[in-house]
């Protein structure tokens, strides 16, 4: 039923029928009013049926169910968020700021598609693509099993988000089940995705709220958003009114999906979840571009904010054949609109020393609002920028902040310079422990040449080894990590793996139970991988991916810490600079001596491990064997099973071809499955990969 059609007639009164009754009549309701914008009863009438079943329920409440739309009122407070490993990431987006990079997108999209299907005449073709505005708001999951909501989460870090289920049922417009509206051929495990997000006019609304009981309003509808979402007390959250648009499916589990972007988007329409009117199904770039100049104009009638456009490639199988790359799809680009300009006050440039030493400029100005947001802080990025802008103290200054990032100080305003401002100058010693500062010839970039004894470097090093993408020790936040850095009590990552209980409990906030979770979050962290702990070292240049490609290359650390630069850089993504910031670092004998405490603590990683010598069969089986990984595994990334078969000596590849040994598909795989099969190559399962890998089953 998609809400057209009316009542049943309704059950008498009092009983559990009725009950069930008022629930779908009242979600039918929310979804003519959230979603087709067309109420059928009046706000009244809508009230007097929740109250009804506010009633029965009071009465009875063993008839109480989590999805019952009288518990969108929220519940008690929680003690935190629990975290969610998406079972596919979540993605972000690549960006372009102007037509050009627009159209270069383009380009490389009918190039490769012409590419992965063996067809040249696909580069002249025109792209179909869905276009939609890009919110300002959160990016969320929703997992709904046999049509019932029953989680909900965060974006995170795209691989791990929070546990919002609570909260998120307090919103509205997201359907708690999806009733009568989901058919048969629905998938079982159904993940949706989308943004949550406040519109212009509730944001208001709830400032003038807040103002009136003489709180502080939220800068802006993304804060309001953000704070109201990540609330303990969902009892919050349900006062705040947030909304909902989706814009993709996630995993799915059975059911049969719609094969274009748009189409899943009707189709998740029909199944009572809202997406966004002003979506577009647009022929080739140069309509994507008619488009983006329409909305811009629109942009300020709209009642929610977005910071630009979204174009994604409507054919899904086109989107699979197209795939992902660090961690954005190359399907969809998103069009930024320009970013936001004020013009301010310079009052004083202090330098800020980053986990490397480097040093950067930070502009502190009279503070001003840009785009919503108050701005008091802005990079200047380094010596060769300011020199290039010619920007000096005192002097009137443009700023700028484009959606999430760091403000920055773009350039001097017009007008008179006062002869009395200041040029800035770097300081000879650092600001944080007043080591002798160096800006080695031909770089940009000045550092400190403090080390490990400079407090900022230790600081700034321990909390990227602590963070989510590196060793993951939760609890280990920034004023923790100070406070450890700060009374001389922890001078390397190695030395967090001996404190104890009562140097916590010593620590300001921090009691016995939360000293206990520290400890429990330490000992979890000891078992990790070996590309997160090659990344957790904070070696220059060397990020995530470069990390996990050493990972996989080397197999074992003791070979990665002998490679000499030439060996580093038969490793992807690696070249002669990172080669031999990899080597230096190594060669160091302090970071030689911090990797032996951190093994001695009991930091392991439990893939099998290469052994530097032996015979080839036995540490590389799959020596000369390509595959193809498609859709996603239940107990692993695609990542890490990349990086596992790659550890044994194999080689995975994104396409196809005839010289793949065999695709190993996953959940949900994608259009590579039907060209192994038209290409005759095998397709092995998530049993079989365990097979290869040498796991039990
Ligand atoms: S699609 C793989 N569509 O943008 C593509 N994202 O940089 C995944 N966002 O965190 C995203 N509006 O929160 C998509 N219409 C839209 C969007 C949208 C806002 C956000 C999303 C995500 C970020 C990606």
């Amino acid at each position: 039923m998609s809400g057209g059609h009316a009542h049943r007639s309704a059950p008498a009164d009092g009983g559990r029928e009725r009950v069930d009754w008022l629930r779908r009549e009242i979600e039918r309701h929310n979804y003519r009013y959230y979603v087709l914008d067309d109420p059928e009863v009046s706000d009244a009438e809508f009230d007097e049926l929740m109250r009804e079943l506010e009633t029965l329920e009071a009465a009875h409440p063993e008839w109480v169910t989590p999805d019952s739309p009288t518990q969108r009122v929220g519940g008690a407070p929680a003690e935190g968020f629990d975290p969610v490993r998406h079972r596919r990431p979540m993605l972000s987006l690549a960006n372009g700021f102007d037509a050009d990079e627009i159209r270069d997108f383009d380009r490389r999209v009918r190039e490769r598609l012409a590419r992965e299907t063996g067809d040249p005449e696909r580069v002249a073709a025109a792209v179909t693509y869905m276009a939609e505005p890009k919110l300002d708001g959160l990016a969320i999951s929703l997992i709904y099993q046999d049509g019932r909501l029953v989680q909900a989460a965060t974006r995170g870090d795209g691989e791990t988000g929070e546990d919002v289920t609570a909260n998120l049922r307090t919103v509205r417009s997201i359907p708690l089940h999806l009733g009568d509206r989901f058919t048969a051929e629905a998938p079982r495990v159904l993940e949706v995705r989308g943004e949550v997000f406040m519109r212009r006019s509730d944001f208001q609304r709830l400032n003038r709220g807040l103002e009136a009981d003489g709180l502080r309003g939220f800068m802006n509808p993304r804060n309001a958003a953000a704070g109201s979402l990540r609330q303990l007390d969902s009892r919050v959250t349900a006062r705040r009114p947030l909304s909902f648009f989706a814009y993709a499916v996630g995993y799915v589990e059975g059911g049969r999906l719609p094969d274009t972007q748009s189409g899943t988007l009707d189709w998740l329409r029909g199944l009572g979840f809202p997406v966004c009117p002003e979506r577009e199904v647009l022929e080739g770039v140069e309509n994507c571009l008619a488009y983006y100049r329409r909305l811009a104009e629109r942009r300020p009638e709209l009642d929610y904010e977005i910071d630009g456009l979204v174009y994604k490639v409507d054919d899904l199988a086109a989107q699979q054949l197209l795939g992902d790359v660090s961690r954005a799809p190359r399907w969809a680009i998103a069009h930024k609109f320009p970013a936001e300009e004020r013009t301010t006050t310079l009052r004083d440039v202090e330098f800020s020393v980053g986990r490397t030493g480097a040093l950067t400029p930070v502009a502190r100005l009279e503070p001003v609002l840009v785009g919503g947001v108050m701005v008091s802080n802005a990079t200047l990025h380094n010596m060769d920028e300011i020199a290039r802008k010619d920007v000096r103290i005192g002097d009137r200054v443009i700023v700028r902040r484009a959606g999430d990032v760091i403000p920055e100080v773009v350039g001097r305003a017009g007008g008179e310079r006062p002869p009395k401002n200041r040029v800035i100058e770097m300081p000879a010693r650092c600001p944080e422990c007043g080591s002798h500062v160096e800006r080695p010839e031909g770089e940009v970039v000045a550092r400190c040449t403090g080390g490990l004894v400079c407090p900022a470097q230790r600081r700034e090093a321990l909390k990227h080894f602590v963070s989510r993408r590196a060793m993951d020790i939760e609890g280990f936040g920034e004023k923790l990590i100070e406070q450890l850095v700060e009374g001389d009590r922890v001078h390397t990552p190695a030395e967090l793996f001996a404190l104890d209980r009562e140097t916590l409990e010593g620590l300001e906030r921090v009691g016995p139970k939360l000293a206990r979770n520290l400890l429990d979050s330490l000992e979890a962290s000891r078992t990790t991988t070996l590309g997160r702990f090659i990344f957790a070292l904070g070696i220059r240049e060397v990020g995530e991916v470069t990390a996990r490609n050493l990972a996989a290359y080397f197999g074992d650390l003791d070979a990665l810490m002998q490679a000499d630069a030439e060996t580093l850089q038969a490793v992807p993504d690696v070249g002669p600079i990172v080669a031999e910031h990899i080597a230096n670092f190594f060669a160091e004998p302090h970071n030689r001596e911090v990797i032996r405490a951190l093994r001695e603590a009991g930091i392991h990683w439990p893939v099998p491990e290469r052994d530097a010598v032996g015979d080839a069969a036995a540490n590389a089986p799959l020596e000369g064997n390509t595959y193809v990984l498609t859709g996603s595994f239940e107990d692993m990334t695609r990542e890490e099973a990349r990086a596992a078969l790659e550890a044994r000596g194999a080689k995975v590849t994104g396409s196809v071809s005839g010289r793949t040994t065999a695709v190993i598909a996953g959940v949900d795989p994608g259009s590579k499955v039907v060209k192994a099969e038209s290409l005759g190559v095998p397709v092995l399962g998530p049993d079989e990969l365990n097979t290869l890998l040498g796991r039990a089953g």
